[in-house]
């Protein structure tokens, strides 16, 4: 019954996914491409602007050129730099009775997908004053233009700057849930690498195995297209060739803007073709113990990717053709190879193969909140039993 009005519902949105209303940001792209940012603020008669942002960023001066730009420009600042990561529902209400107080009339997301996200949900609660963040959670809810949003990712692995979701934190349910609309796709979003040369080797590992499972997850689910399929291999073979070199080798300006490339192509496939339980059990991590998002991923994709069995046989077989692994083996044989690849990939990156402190009696809820997340939105390969993600759970804890 629950399949039944999992894959009517998943029907649904494909068949009306073309007719929605799809953009893409408007890039800046290359080194020192931040640069231009406030032009285009100017094109656009932004003078004000709320700057989100957080105190990592803020303590290593990241964002002084762009802050002297904007100053040069004549373009007025308040920057709020308190976001933490798995931004919660009190920063975006400070934040944006910050946006009030001064008056601004767009915003800039410097920072990860935390900056980001945040800066989407602030945005939203400004078109929709009435709606409190917890109901603009799900998806259509916001249904109403913007203020300007500029984002500026400086890691490469949430796509959030391509993406229709904000995910948020609710502290009090330790739900970690998103508000998804197109309106929310950034107006413009700036790549430039130059931003990420001082990622540090541990955030660099993890945010980029966050874009791997955004490429995996949207390819092996059951409502990509040509288009989405293709973002996929290229974020894919783009990471399996330029991940480990990024982490070894941070100041490879080459690397870096690859990682971020893929991150960028991982975000538009995932945003129309959505991701899976590999992402609705690591929200559940991070809404309970604030496990990374990244490293949540990272640790759960081979678990999940292996318990799907023959359902992604095929699919995962072909992304190992498209890294070049397995020629001539079976399906099933490609496949294993390619989650072995990805399990040595997480050695390589120094990534554990369990989260440490998952409480056997959290399961029941962080079982009930995956698949409230997963059913009945997420297309993926196999629908899972609540026994099912249990045995999951304990996989991930490292329960033998
Ligand atoms: N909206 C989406 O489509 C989407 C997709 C995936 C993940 N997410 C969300 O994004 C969040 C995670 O974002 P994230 O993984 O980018 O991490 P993050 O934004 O939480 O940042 C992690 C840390 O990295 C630091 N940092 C960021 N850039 C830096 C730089 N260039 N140099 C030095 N330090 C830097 C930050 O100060 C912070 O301490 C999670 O809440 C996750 O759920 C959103
Ligand atoms: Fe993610």
């Amino acid at each position: 019954m629950i399949k039944l009005y999992a894959r009517s519902y998943q029907r649904v949105l494909r068949i009306l996914s073309p007719a929605m209303p799809w953009r893409v940001p408007d890039l800046l792209e290359g080194e020192d491409s931040v640069l231009d940012l406030p032009t285009k603020l100017t094109e656009k008669g932004v003078k004000n602007v709320l700057i989100v942002t957080d105190a990592g960023i803020t303590k290593i001066g990241l964002m002084e050129p762009l802050l002297q730009k904007l100053n040069e420009a004549g373009i007025l600042y308040t920057i709020y730099d308190k976001t933490v990561p798995n931004p919660t529902i009190e920063n975006v209400e400070e934040a944006r009775e910050v946006y009030e107080i001064k008056g601004c009339e767009g915003i800039i997301a410097f920072g990860g997908g935390s900056p980001i996200d945040c800066a989407k949900a602030i945005a939203a609660r400004i078109s929709r004053p009435n709606k409190s963040v917890t109901q603009l959670k799900g998806v259509l809810k916001v249904r109403k233009k913007i203020p300007p949003l500029y984002a500026v990712p400086t890691t490469s692995g949430t796509g959030s700057e391509g993406t229709l979701a904000a995910v948020i934190s609710n502290k009090k349910t330790q739900e970690k849930f998103a508000i998804n609309d197109h309106s929310l796709i950034p107006h413009v979003a700036v790549l430039d690498p130059l931003l990420t040369i001082g990622l540090p080797k541990h955030i660099t590992s993890m945010t980029g195995m966050d874009a791997l499972t955004h490429a995996v997850e949207a390819y092996i689910g059951k409502s990509t297209t040509a288009e989405t399929r293709s973002y996929c291999t290229k974020a894919v073979k783009l990471i399996f060739e330029n991940l480990y070199e990024a982490y070894e080798n941070g100041s490879n300006v080459e690397a870096r803007k690859q990682m971020q490339q893929a991150s960028y192509f991982a975000g538009l496939a995932f945003t129309r073709s959505y991701v899976g339980y590999v992402h609705s059990i690591a929200h559940t991590l991070s809404g309970f113990y604030d496990v990374p998002h990244g490293l949540a991923n990272a640790v759960i994709m081979p678990h999940v990717l292996r318990y799907y069995g023959e359902a992604v046989q095929h699919s995962l077989a072909e992304l190992a053709d498209v890294v070049g692994i397995g020629k001539g083996e079976s399906l099933q044989r490609k496949a294993n190879l390619f989650i072995e690849a990805i399990e040595e990939m997480n050695a390589k990156l120094d990534i554990p193969n369990k989260i440490e402190g998952i409480l056997d009696q959290d399961f029941p809820k962080m079982i009930k909140h995956a698949q409230a997340e997963t059913i009945p939105l997420y297309p993926v390969p196999k629908l899972l039993k609540n026994d099912e993600l249990f045995y999951l759970y304990q996989a991930i804890q490292g329960t033998p």
